[in-house]
């Protein structure tokens, strides 16, 4: 089997960029903007929307998880999350699990350190076999 193709890391920064110019962030004035690589070659990505009623706020992920599944689905394979000077920045806990989710432990995040693999920024991430393992690991 063959390797996959190297991530265009600027690439994809550059998408986020551009992306989190789009943000809709009237009440914190923090844009956020993602681009993620899919296996099928695919880049999909999303910006944060906020709202008046304060806690209802979409971050960036969960649009490009919706860009994901409404594009065709696919697993995701590197992602960049920016903020507003356009470097790494870490997305929150919650956005960790729904980037587990759509691209498993392999799946690799820009961060301000670097590359590291999910597993390294969600460690003993709950995800799909915890269901079928009523809670034990073992
Ligand atoms: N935000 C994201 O879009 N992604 C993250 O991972 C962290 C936080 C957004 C949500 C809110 O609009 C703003 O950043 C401040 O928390």
């Amino acid at each position: 089997m063959t390797d996959p193709a190297p991530v265009d890391w600027e690439a994809l920064r550059l998408r986020a960029v551009e992306l989190m110019e789009r943000a809709y962030a009237p009440y914190s004035q923090f844009r956020v903007g993602v681009a993620g690589l899919v296996d099928d070659g695919r880049v999909v990505g999303g910006c944060n929307v906020e709202n008046a009623a304060y806690g209802v706020a979409l971050c960036a992920e969960c649009g490009m998880v919706s860009e994901l599944h409404a594009s065709g689905g696919g697993r995701l394979t590197a992602v960049f999350c920016v903020g507003s000077d356009g470097t790494a920045l870490m997305p929150c806990g919650r956005c960790r699990q729904l980037l587990w989710e759509n691209g498993g432990p392999e799946c690799l995040l820009m961060t301000p350190e670097g590359v590291l693999p999910m597993t390294a920024v969600l460690p003993q991430a709950f995800g799909v076999d915890d269901l079928t393992h009523g809670g034990s690991r073992s």
